[in-house]
Order: structure tokens, then C-alpha cells, then sequence
């Protein structure tokens, strides 16, 4: 297993940040009601904060310089009160911001989960599942923050810096220069900060998509680790890369970490050069002692939302190479969708015809693989069609196309004449059932993994199919009959049993076009004797497809289609074929060796 593979960093293009702002802040326009609130409240906050130093300078320079004790009184429960609103304020700011910010992670996950449902087959076979997780989790979570801050810090802060500012030039421009005389040295640093730690993070979350890229698959194929004895291995990898987020994170962390030391720097020469200046020019007309406090306050509520901001765009610039990343999964359009003018396709007798079809895997990347080439046939509607032929063949493939989860190169597929490309995908999909080899048991209990064929099935339709392919009995054993819970992926179930549920499953949704491809596990012959039932059932009435491995599956067909080097290479009954003594003769004879050897 190479543990490179899941090295390999996903292509992010470079950022367009205000793009993606803006983007982001598109979402908050369903609120705008809230942020009304949220504003005022804001406004009003910042208001108070401003007037607190105002009647510091008022209280020192007239109450206790005129000893006046009652004013000094007022002062304060004045004072007592705004502030009480402010921390009102604050709290109401912060719970309608997070209440906002949670609807939207809420929509944009919905979102793009609905969007990964949408896309092709080529989509999944190019990642790993562990990566597309991390997309929906982790970094639609960065999201949140990236809401909450802008409208809780951002706003506020750079609105408290404005408003600061202009008040301590209006009050007394030697002091604010005084105080102001690190900034320069602190916007330049924070330029560079801001710049080289976009880039880090931004290789920090590629490399936590890929631990969990190998961490999903891993755990999910943990059977198969022990049985292997491949603990060691597998540990080993994982710590590698495990090891290397962790590093990336540290690397991130010590440009990270210089937004505050620098901050506090400049905000410390910024205090020291204005009490500098402020004692040199000291005096009644100039700068009052009162006045001199009032400016040691907003000194602090200048530097303190400076410190803040930085932060935030700290936080923001790691965010938002999150919101690329789902950004980047919503924009991914889905290789397969209905052509503009799909119609639906009407109910089907099912004639399945494939007219000079090509077809090639990844076309025009380096893993190019041709698997068709002008493949021609016609089923009729009823018809039962056993695909057999050496392993990588194209079997799967072919019955891939039918149900369109790959678009063919070159000629035509049709049902009943309609060509798949001109109707609607999920009226053909309605009327087909598939049946894979991995016979996927959700999460659940056996009747909703049953329904999950047809949504609203009724439970007597549950049960007329759960009985029609040979299920019912074996269910009706379990302790909870057809409320049995289903462990994930089947577990506690045979395979055989597993495929018994599945074919109740494609039986209720009673599908035209049937697909199967059947698991090449060996069963026991009493399963063996079950499933065959169960397929007969499945198969009558309507056209089928079966890639069989099993002679008995084989020999019931009304059709066998040999495939093999791009194409079919023999064609016919079971009967003409073994009088032909070619390809397929050979095929039965090898099998029927290995048997009876
Ligand atoms: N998703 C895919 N992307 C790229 N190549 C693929 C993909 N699936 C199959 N192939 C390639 O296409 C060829 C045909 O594969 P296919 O799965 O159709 O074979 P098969 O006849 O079903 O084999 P088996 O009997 O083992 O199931 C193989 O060479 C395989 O490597
Ligand atoms: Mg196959």
C-alpha cells in the first residue's frame, strides 16, 4: 500500500480572497433582518465605549478637581448603568451572530452534500472518501467562524478603530501622534505575517485531508488490516502521516504566533511615547491630567481591536482556503446531467440496444484505458443475457453504461429507442434495478434497507418481495424479524443472507431493466440453492443483465455474451454455444474441472 498516494496534495487554484468574501457574505443576505440587530447593537456598544474615557476625563478633571462628590456620584451610577447595557448588548450581538452563522453552516453543508449526490461516478473514482469527508465536516466547519467573526470582530473592530482615532485627533493631536508612532512598524509586519501564513495553512488542511483520506479507508477496511496481519504497516503510515500534519501545524504556528507579541509591542512603545509626551506638555490649557487618562484608554481601545483584527485575519486567511476547498467541491459540475431538452422516459418494455459502442476510462489522462470498441447488440424485453469472460473484461462495464454512470465516447445506447443521453437520468435510473457486487447494507433495520428500493413501499410490499426472492423465512428467524437492526455494512449477516435482502430491495422497486452483478464468493450449496431462487424470481419478467460466475446462473440464460479484447467474442444460447466448442465451451469446461477436481 503506498502510503504516497494520500500525499498526493489536491490542486487548489490560487485564492481569490475577495471572491470568496464576497461569496461567503452572500449567504448573510437571508438575515438581513438580524443584522439589522445586530448592527444597532453593535453601534450602540461601540458608543458606550467611546463616551467610558469621556467620563473618566470629566470625572477627574471637573468632579474631583472642584471636589464635587455628589456630581462625581451621578458620574458614576450614570456610568453603572450604560455599562450594564453594554455587556446586554454585547451578549445579544454575539447570540444572534452565532445563531446566524449556525443556520448558514447548516445550509451551506446541505448544500454541498446535495451537490456530492449529484456527481458522477468518475468524481468518486478520482478520491478518496476520506477526503470528500473532510470537506463536509471539517472544513465547512471553519466556515462558521469565518460568519460569527466577521460580523462580531471584523465589523465592530475596525468601526471602534475609526471612530477612536478621529476622537483622540479632535482631543489632542500631539498625544495621538505619540501613541500612533508604532503603527507603521506593526502594519508592515502583519503584512508579511498575513502573506506567508496563507500559503501554510493553507498546506496544513491538504495535509489533514489526508491523514483522514487514509484513516477512512483504513478503518473502513479494518477486517481486511487484521486479517493481513498489516497492523504494524498500516500504524507505521498512519504515523507518518500523521506526523507530517503535525509538522505542517507547528510551521504554521510559528508565523502564526508573531501576530501578538507584535501587537503587544507596538501597543506598549505606543503607551511609553504618549505618557512621554503627555508629561512634557502637561498643563491646564494643553493637556489636563483627566485628559491624560481619558488617552491611556484609548490608547488601549485603539490597540486592543488592532490585536483583535489581526486575529481574526490570522483565522480568516486559514478559513477562508476552508471555503475554497468547499467552494471548490460546489463547483465541481457533474460530468453526467440531463441534457437541456430531456424528456422523461416513459415506462419501458425494456429492449436494450448498444449501437457501434466505444468506450474509453479517464480519456486523455495517463491512465487512459480503452474497455469498449464498436460493441453492437440488441436484447429483447424479457430477455435474460448471462455476460461472462475473463476478469477486467469490460462485464462491469457494460452494465455501468446502461444506467449511464459513465458517458460513452461513441455511439449509441438505447432503451425501447430512447437514446440514455436525451432523457432524463433519474427516470431511467427509476426503472433499473442494480444490484453490485458489494451488495451495500445501510445502516438500519431490515425493512428500511428493503423499502430503500422503492421509499413508500407498504409493508405487505416489503414482505410479498422479501417472500418472492426466498428472504422471508430467513428473516422472520431474526430475533426482531423485519425490525432487526442491520449493523453497517451487513455485518452479522452471511453474504449470503446479505444478498437475499438486496434482492428484496430490487425486487419491491420492480425495475424493467435488471442488473446484476453477481458476487464471486463462493456459498454453501444449501445458500446456493436459496439465492438461485431468489434470482429466478428476480429475473422473471423482466430483461436482465447477469455477470455471472456461477454455471447454474449461466445455463438459465436465454443468452450468453462472451466478452473479451474490447468486444463480444461469441454470442448465443447456452446450447449453441456449447455446440460451437469456442470460447465459451472452454470457459465451462475449466469450471467444471475445477468442480469435479
Ligand atoms: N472506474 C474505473 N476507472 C478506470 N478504469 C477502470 C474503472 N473500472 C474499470 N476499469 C478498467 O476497465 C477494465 C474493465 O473493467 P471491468 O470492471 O468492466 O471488468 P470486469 O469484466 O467486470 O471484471 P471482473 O470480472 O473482475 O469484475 C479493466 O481493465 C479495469 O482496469
Ligand atoms: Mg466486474
Amino acid at each position: 500500500m503506498a502510503v504516497n498516494s494520500f500525499r498526493e496534495d489536491e490542486k487548489i487554484n490560487a485564492t481569490d480572497a475577495k471572491k470568496i468574501t464576497v461569496r461567503l457574505l452572500r449567504y448573510l443576505k437571508e438575515y438581513t433582518g438580524l443584522i439589522i440587530v445586530v448592527f444597532i447593537a453593535m453601534f450602540l456598544t461601540i458608543g458606550i465605549s467611546i463616551v467610558n474615557p469621556l467620563l473618566i476625563e470629566r470625572a477627574v478633571d471637573v468632579h474631583v478637581a472642584n471636589a464635587d462628590y455628589e456630581g462625581l456620584f451621578k458620574l458614576a451610577a450614570v456610568a453603572l448603568v450604560i455599562n450594564i447595557a453594554f455587556v446586554f448588548l454585547v451578549k445579544l450581538r454575539m447570540y444572534v451572530m452565532s445563531y446566524i452563522s449556525n443556520k448558514i453552516i447548516l445550509r451551506i453543508r446541505d448544500e454541498v452534500y446535495e451537490h456530492i449526490q449529484t456527481l458522477s461516478f468518475t468524481y468518486f473514482d478520482s478520491r478518496p472518501t476520506g477526503k470528500i469527508l473532510a470537506r463536509i465536516m471539517g472544513d465547512v466547519n471553519s466556515l462558521r467562524d469565518v460568519f460569527s467573526r466577521a460580523v462580531t470582530s471584523l465589523i465592530p473592530n475596525i468601526l471602534t478603530v475609526i471612530t477612536v482615532l478621529v476622537i483622540m485627533f479632535v482631543k489632542n493631536w500631539r498625544l495621538s501622534l505619540a501613541s500612533l508612532a508604532a503603527l507603521p512598524f506593526m502594519v508592515v509586519g502583519a503584512f508579511w505575517v498575513q502573506k506567508t501564513n496563507h500559503s501554510r495553512w493553507q498546506l496544513h488542511r491538504k495535509k489533514v485531508s489526508n491523514l483522514s483520506a487514509y484513516t477512512h479507508e483504513n478503518i473502513a477496511g479494518m477486517r481486511v488490516v487484521q486479517s493481513l496481519n498489516a497492523e504494524d504497516e498500516t500504524r507505521a503510515q498512519f504515523n507518518e502521516l500523521a506526523k507530517d500534519q503535525c509538522n505542517t501545524f507547528i510551521w504554521c504556528c510559528r508565523v502564526a504566533d508573531l501576530y501578538s507579541p507584535l501587537a503587544d509591542t507596538s501597543w506598549a512603545l505606543g503607551m511609553m511615547c504618549m505618557y512621554l509626551v503627555g508629561v512634557k506638555f502637561l498643563g491646564p490649557s494643553t493637556i489636563t491630567l483627566g485628559l491624560l487618562m481619558a488617552f491611556a484608554n484609548y490608547v488601549g481601545m485603539f490597540w486592543d481591536p488592532v490585536i483583535q483584527l489581526s486575529g481574526f485575519l490570522n483565522q480568516f486567511v486559514t478559513n477562508l482556503s476552508a471555503a475554497e476547498r468547499v467552494f471548490d467541491v460546489l463547483d465541481t459540475e457533474a460530468e453526467i446531467k440531463d441534457a437541456p431538452d430531456a424528456a422523461d422516459l416513459p415506462p419501458v418494455e425494456g429492449r436494450v440496444t448498444f449501437d457501434n459502442v466505444s468506450f474509453t476510462y479517464d480519456v486523455g489522462t495517463e491512465n487512459e484505458t480503452k474497455v469498449l470498441d464498436n460493441v453492437s447488440f440488441a436484447v429483447e424485453p424479457g430477455e435474460t443475457i448471462a455476460l461472462v469472460g475473463p476478469t477486467g473484461a469490460g462485464k462491469t462495464t457494460i452494465v455501468n453504461l446502461i444506467s449511464r454512470f459513465y458517458d460513452i465516447q461513441s455511439g449509441t445506447i438505447a432503451i425501447d429507442g430512447y437514446d440514455l443521453k436525451k432523457v432524463k437520468i433519474n427516470s431511467l435510473r427509476k426503472q433499473m434495478g442494480v444490484m453490485t457486487q458489494d451488495n451495500f447494507i445501510f445502516h438500519g433495520t431490515v425493512r428500511d434497507n428493503i423499502a430503500y428500493g422503492k421509499l413508500d413501499a407498504t409493508d405487505e410490499e416489503i414482505i410479498a418481495a422479501a417472500k418472492a426472492v426466498n428472504a422471508h423465512d430467513f428473516i422472520m428467524k431474526m430475533e426482531k424479524g423485519y425490525d432487526t437492526e442491520l449493523k453497517e455494512q451487513g455485518a452479522g449477516l452471511s453474504i449470503g443472507q446479505r444478498q437475499l435482502i438486496a434482492f428484496a430491495r430490487t425486487m419491491v422497486s420492480q425495475p424493467r431493466v435488471l442488473i446484476l452483478d453477481e458476487a464471486t464468493s463462493s456459498i454453501d450449496t444449501h445458500t446456493e440453492i436459496m439465492v438461485q431462487k431468489g434470482i429466478e424470481a428476480l429475473l422473471a419478467g423482466r430483461t436482465s443483465f447477469v455477470i455471472a460466475h456461477r454455471l447454474s446462473t449461466i445455463q438459465n440464460a436465454d443468452r450468453i455474451f462472451v466478452i473479451n479484447d474490447g468486444g463480444i467474442a461469441e454470442a448465443g444460447s447456452p446450447k449453441e454455444l456449447m455446440a460451437k466448442r469456442g470460447a465459451y465451451y472452454k470457459l465451462y469446461m475449466a469450471q467444471f474441472e475445477s468442480l469435479a477436481g
